[in-house]
């Protein structure tokens, strides 16, 4: 009895999990009306994603259904730091599908086949804006040699994530797994249940010391 009721319990934990983590109930589940959001299409999906007609202008934009910003020239990081090694460039990759509601420019409710209700652009509290001097950087190459040059950052082909793989695997974009981008950090679809939409808990800063050897 207690073998099953212990079972039990297991399947129910499994169960719920699988029920209540993820993207459903997180801050990108669009389908449940918050104050800027009538979507009354009920696509968790459609807001971001599209099966046909996707906007494909950006390299690693998967079905991608959303007018990206128009903002060419943003505030880049750096220009406050004397100990940057890296050479950060102008947002790309899946950084720019972030910004496309995330800099304030673009209505959230924007994609080439409109099937969702959303009003305006992303609260203020969400807004990172076009100047992007006091964020972290992103778009830009971290590998090995960074890490060398650095002397502050783990190697990212032989350093462990938590999260199954290496650091460029399991973290980085671009066709040499070695792009920081905003997804570096965050995980859109909320996978894992954290936080902010956290790629991995950022208890004990574990999430900046995967990268940071501090
Ligand atoms: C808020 C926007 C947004 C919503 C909502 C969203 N996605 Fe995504 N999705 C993205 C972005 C951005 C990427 C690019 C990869 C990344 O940033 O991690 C992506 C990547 C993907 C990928 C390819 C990479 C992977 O993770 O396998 C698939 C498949 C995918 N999404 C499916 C879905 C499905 C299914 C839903 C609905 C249940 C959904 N997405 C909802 C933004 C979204
Ligand atoms: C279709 C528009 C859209 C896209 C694309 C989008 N977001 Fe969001 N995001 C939102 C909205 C809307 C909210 C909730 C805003 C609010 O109420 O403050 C949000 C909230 C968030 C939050 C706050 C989570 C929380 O729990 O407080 C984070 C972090 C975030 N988004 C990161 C990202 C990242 C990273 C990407 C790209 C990989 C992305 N978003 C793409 C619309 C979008
Ligand atoms: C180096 C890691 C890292 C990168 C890169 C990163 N973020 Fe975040 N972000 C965080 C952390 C950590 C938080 C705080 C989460 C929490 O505790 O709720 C956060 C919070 C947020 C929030 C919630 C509002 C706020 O300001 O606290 C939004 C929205 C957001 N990030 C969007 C983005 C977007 C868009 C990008 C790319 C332009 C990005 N982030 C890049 C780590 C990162
Ligand atoms: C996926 C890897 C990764 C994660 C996770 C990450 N960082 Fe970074 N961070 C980097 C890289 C790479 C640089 C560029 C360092 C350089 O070129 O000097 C950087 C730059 C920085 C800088 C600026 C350094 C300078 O010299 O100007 C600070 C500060 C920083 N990160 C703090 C954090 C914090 C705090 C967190 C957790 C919220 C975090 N990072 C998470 C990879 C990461």
């Amino acid at each position: 009895m207690k073998k099953f009721t212990f079972t039990l319990t297991v399947i129910l934990i499994f169960l719920f999990n699988q029920g209540f983590s993820q993207l459903a109930t997180s801050a990108h589940d669009f389908t449940n009306g918050d104050a800027w959001n009538t979507n009354t299409s009920n696509k968790m999906c459609g807001v971001c994603h599209t099966p046909h007609n996707a906007n494909t202008s950006v390299a690693e934009a998967p079905l991608w259904n959303h007018a990206l910003s128009a903002v060419a020239t943003y505030t880049l990081y750096g220009t406050g730091s004397a100990t940057l090694d890296a050479t950060i460039n102008q947002p790309s990759s899946v950084s720019k599908l972030c910004l496309a509601c995330h800099d304030g420019t673009v209505a959230l409710d924007n994609g080439p086949l409109s099937n969702a209700t959303m009003i305006g652009t992303v609260s203020a509290s969400s807004n990172v804006g076009t100047d992007l001097s006091g964020d972290h950087p992103i778009s830009f190459t971290y590998n090995d040699a960074l890490a060398t040059a650095d002397g502050g950052l783990h190697p990212t082909t032989t350093t462990v994530s938590g999260m199954g793989g290496m650091i460029n695997a399991d973290m980085l974009f671009g066709a040499g797994n070695d792009q920081m981008e905003c997804s570096s950090c965050h995980d859109v679809h909320n996978s894992a249940n954290i936080a902010g939409l956290l790629l991995k808990t950022n208890t004990n800063s574990e999430l900046c010391l995967t990268c940071h050897d501090k």
